[in-house]
């Protein structure tokens, strides 16, 4: 229950323990396409550059900015959080100008703002914004400021690692040109993977580079080669069980129906923070921003974080995130990701959780969170 990895189902690890077969084997080709129809799927996308990047989320982010963003090119950059700092520093590394704007830790950017900004700030690329920000719990609306960005005919670039196969990403519905995420937050698959997808316009604006690319490893044109093209021109040595682990991991997702995924993400975190505030726990995030798989609540005064987390590992086997940057100490993040977000596990941590704050002293009566949560689960 910590910010992820999440839990893995079963079935995936079984999928990874298949044999290893060829990376140009036939039958692994003809895998690779499904995973590419699959990621399309739960992208919400008819991109037909849609793949996963071989290494994790953060691979994923350098890919995108070294394709799509050329040396010298001002990238704006929503930093609210942790990730969207981690965006300016790739954008440097490769020579942007990360033009960032910040906003305090757990808020969102409004439409207005950025409309004002690229109406006023001449020569932008490119907007790049986190969807769920992972260190503060909040869910950044995506819609208004692609139809902005789409106006302005400039490259709307989303980081949706935490909110693919928790949340809506509507990739071509909300004009998002450039998207990366990873495999061990709502998709339930072990961390390995970073699924990537570009719009036309970002692939026009990736052929007519004045520079070549400063990646060998992230060179989309030969990437292209190996996964789209009836070339398949081996690139690298393709980690083929993670592929199999992928696969299995969006076939689980499809059997359960993306609509019902979203449904019992936002029950679970609604019957947690429910619970969660009978306890005098109070969310951080404004309700209508806050993240189901994703839950930041402030530590109440007084109560020692590093205790808390350290006790409910130890003695209860739950993992919970603690704050991070500015929120250091002030918060706890309680991850309810793709297979770990179920009933069960909420009702066990709120019980856990209860036990430890009434032997600290802050509780007097035990059982109010879990009928909170019942309550929620009730209706
Ligand atoms: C929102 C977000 N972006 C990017 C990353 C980086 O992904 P990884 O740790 O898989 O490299 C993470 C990881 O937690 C994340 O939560």
């Amino acid at each position: 229950m910590g910010p992820g990895p999440s839990n893995v189902h079963p079935r995936v690890l079984q999928a990874m323990a298949a044999p290893t077969i060829g990376h140009l084997d036939p039958e692994f080709l003809k895998l690779m396409d499904e995973v590419q129809e699959l990621l399309r799927w739960v992208f919400n996308t008819q991109n037909r550059l849609t793949i996963p990047i071989s290494a994790t989320g953060s691979a994923g982010m350098e890919a995108c900015f070294a394709n799509v963003f050329e040396r010298g090119e001002k990238v704006l950059i929503g930093v609210n959080g942790v990730f969207g700092k981690r965006m300016t520093e790739v954008a440097k590394k490769y020579g942007q100008i990360a033009v960032s704007f910040e906003k305090e830790w757990g808020k969102i950017f409004e439409p207005d703002f950025i409309r004002v900004v690229l109406e006023s700030e001449a020569g932008i690329a490119g907007v790049a914004l986190v969807h769920a920000e992972t260190s503060t719990g909040a869910c950044q609306p995506l819609e208004e400021i692609g139809k902005i960005c789409s106006k302005h005919d400039v490259i709307f670039l989303v980081d949706t690692v935490t909110s693919l196969g928790g949340i809506p990403v509507d990739v071509d519905g909300c004009n998002i040109d450039v998207c990366y995420s990873g495999t061990q937050k709502c998709l339930s698959c072990p961390p390995g993977l970073s699924p990537v997808t570009f719009s036309e316009k970002a692939l026009e604006k990736i052929s007519k580079r004045k520079t070549d690319i400063e990646s060998w490893y992230f060179d989309l044109s030969m990437l292209q080669k190996y996964w789209t093209t009836g070339e398949r021109v081996y690139h690298h040595t393709a980690p083929v069980n993670m592929i199999y682990a992928l696969r299995e991991a969006l076939l689980i997702l499809g059997e359960e129906g993306l609509e019902t995924i979203f449904a019992r993400h936002n029950l679970n975190s609604r019957a947690l923070l429910s619970g969660m505030t009978a306890l005098g726990v109070e969310p951080l995030v404004e309700e209508q921003y806050r993240l189901p798989e994703l839950n930041t609540v402030k530590i109440p005064e007084g109560v020692d974080d590093k205790k808390v987390r350290s006790t409910l590992l130890n003695e209860y086997g739950i993992e919970i995130g603690a704050g991070l940057g500015p929120l250091a100490g002030k918060i706890w993040r309680i991850g309810l990701m793709g297979q770990s977000s179920t009933q069960k596990n909420v009702v066990y941590f709120l019980t856990a959780l209860e036990q430890i704050l009434k032997k600290m002293g802050v509780v007097s009566e035990g059982g109010k969170a879990v009928k909170a949560a019942e309550e929620v689960y009730g209706e």
